[in-house]
Order: C-alpha cells, then structure tokens, then sequence
C-alpha cells in the first residue's frame, strides 16, 4: 500500500529540521516521532507509525477558529481579515503598518488574532465553547487544550503581543489584547494525535458535512473558501511551494503536524516534530509530496 511504503521511505531520511524551541514545552518532544493518518469520506481510516500519540496542532488551529467564527458572522468576517496570501513569516508584523491593521489571511498570527477576537466578542464561553464546536464537529470528546503548552508559548510570547498591541492601535481588536492572546493560546494548545485530527478535518473533504451524520458545519461555499485559503496561505511564505509539490488544501503547525484535504476524497494527517526553516514540518512536507505523487491524488 502506498502510504505504508511512503512512511517507510521517509521514516528513513535525513530530517534537516530542527524542533520548535521558541516555545519551550515544544523543545521537550521526542524528535523521533513520526506518524500519518488518513480517513477519507466513505468512512475508510488507515494509520502508520506514531498515529496514536497526541501532540500540539498550534497553527492547525486557526482553521477551526475561522471556521466557527465564519458560521457565527458569514461573510462578515472579511471586513476585518483579507484572503491573499502574505508572503511572509507566520509571526511577521511587517505589513500590518502598510494594511492599517487589517492582516493578509486568517492563518498567519496576526490573521488568527483577530479571529480569536471576534470569538471572544460572540461566544458566552469562549474557551468552552470552542472546545464544545471541535468536539461536535469530529464526534470526540477526548480532545483537549494543554495548559502546559499555553502558559509555555505566553511566558515567552512578546512577538505576539507586539502584533496583538499594534493591530489594537488600528481598532481591529475589540478585546483587551491581553485576553485576545490568553484564548489564541489556549486555541494554539488544543492536542489530538493524526488519526483524530484527520477524522476532525474530513468536514473539509465534504463541501462542509460531517460525515457521520450529514450535518452541515459550513455551507458548501464556505468550505470551498476555507479549502481555497488553506491552499494560498496554510504553509506562510511556503504556500506556494506545498501547493506546487504536495497540490492539496492544507495547513501546518510549528508542533509539526500537517492536514492536507482532497475535496470530496479523504483528509490525511502527518505529524513529525522538526521543522524547516520556514516553520513546517521537514518530513511531513516530504511524506506528502511523495504520497499524492505515487497515488497521483493531488488536485492538480
Ligand atoms: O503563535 C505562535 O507562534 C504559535 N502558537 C503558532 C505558530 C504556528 O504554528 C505556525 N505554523 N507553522
């Protein structure tokens, strides 16, 4: 089978990454870990490798905040975040100054805060109610957030205040910035190993269904958006690259995970702590380049 043979090869590489050490809980994760999921709409699952073992999704995230930011204020959202891709580090402030405060996507940081400020400003229970929606929408009540990790990334988060701060400065965060980035911690901190974040992301993979039920996450047109973004934005300033070599929807996270989507197909989850340099997971990206080229499923 093609993914038993793909992890194979790659488990073998030499990993030219490095683990995510500017957050310090990351640094204490066990480099060798490697493992990949798929489960794909006609309720087929296969897992290779550490498949099983929970790690931080960080940036996978920002999909599920915009997703349930999106259902709560539709198409309202976009007055307040762009849909290009930024070209730049996940972390940049760069463009902030230039865009008056509006970020260039959802999913790079400055994107993700303003989201987590409009769930702040929506939602009765922010943190609970957060962790309720990821839980309903993948049918998993075994799904949480570290507290270790999130009082890990704040004690050294000055980057992110710094962007969080100065997007307050244009009026494009409602919330004391304080608060805005104790609940993008808390979002960044949710775990789940890849078979659960697979099953979680096939609402993707289903114009916006789950697929246990047939409830409807997102509409059809919300979740062709939402893949369009993963695909022009889910990898930063490595976007281009991943839809050029790997051709699926996807998103990354500095804890190592990756979750690609083939539209009405299958969702897959890689997870391989050390990182390239611009912040994705080295073996993740390799594992699925050479998956969708030996089973020519990219969309491409
Ligand atoms: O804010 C941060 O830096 C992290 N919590 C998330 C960054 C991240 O996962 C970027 N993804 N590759």
């Amino acid at each position: 089978m093609i993914i038993e043979e793909t992890y194979q090869k790659i488990k073998n590489i030499d990993d030219k990454g490095q683990l995510a050490s500017y957050i310090p809980e990351l640094a204490n994760v066990d480099q060798e870990n490697f493992g990949v999921h798929i489960s794909t709409i006609d309720h087929l699952n296969f897992g290779e490798g550490n498949c099983y073992d929970k790690f931080s999704i960080q940036s996978i995230s920002k999909v599920l905040s915009l997703s349930l930011a999106y259902r709560i204020l539709g198409e309202k959202i976009w007055d307040r975040i762009g849909v290009e891709p930024s070209g730049t580090a996940f972390n940049s402030l760069v463009q902030l100054e230039a865009d008056n405060g509006i970020p260039r996507n959802p999913f790079i940081n400055a994107g993700a805060m303003v989201i987590s400020d409009i769930l702040l400003s929506n939602l009765e229970n922010p943190k609970e109610d957060f962790l309720t929606f990821v839980r309903s929408v993948s049918n998993n009540s075994e799904l949480y957030y570290s507290k270790k990790i999130a009082e890990s990334e704040k004690s050294v988060g000055f980057r992110n205040a710094a962007l969080c701060n100065f997007i307050k400065s244009f009026g494009n965060i409602e919330n004391k910035p304080s608060d805005v980035l104790d609940f993008y911690y808390d979002l960044c901190s949710l775990e789940m190993n890849c078979k659960e974040l697979s099953e979680l992301f096939l609402f993707l993979a289903n114009n916006g269904c789950q697929i246990f039920d047939n409830k409807a996450i997102l509409t059809k047109s919300q979740s062709k958006r939402i893949n369009a973004l993963m695909q022009t934005c889910g990898f930063y300033d490595e976007s281009g690259e991943f839809a050029f070599k790997v051709g699926l929807p996807g998103k990354s996270g500095v804890g190592g995970g990756i979750i690609a989507i083939h539209p009405n197909q299958y969702a897959i989850a890689v997870w391989s702590p050390k990182l390239n340099k611009k912040g994705n997971s080295y073996k993740g990206m390799k594992f699925l380049e050479e998956f969708t080229t030996k089973s020519e499923s990219s969309i491409f």
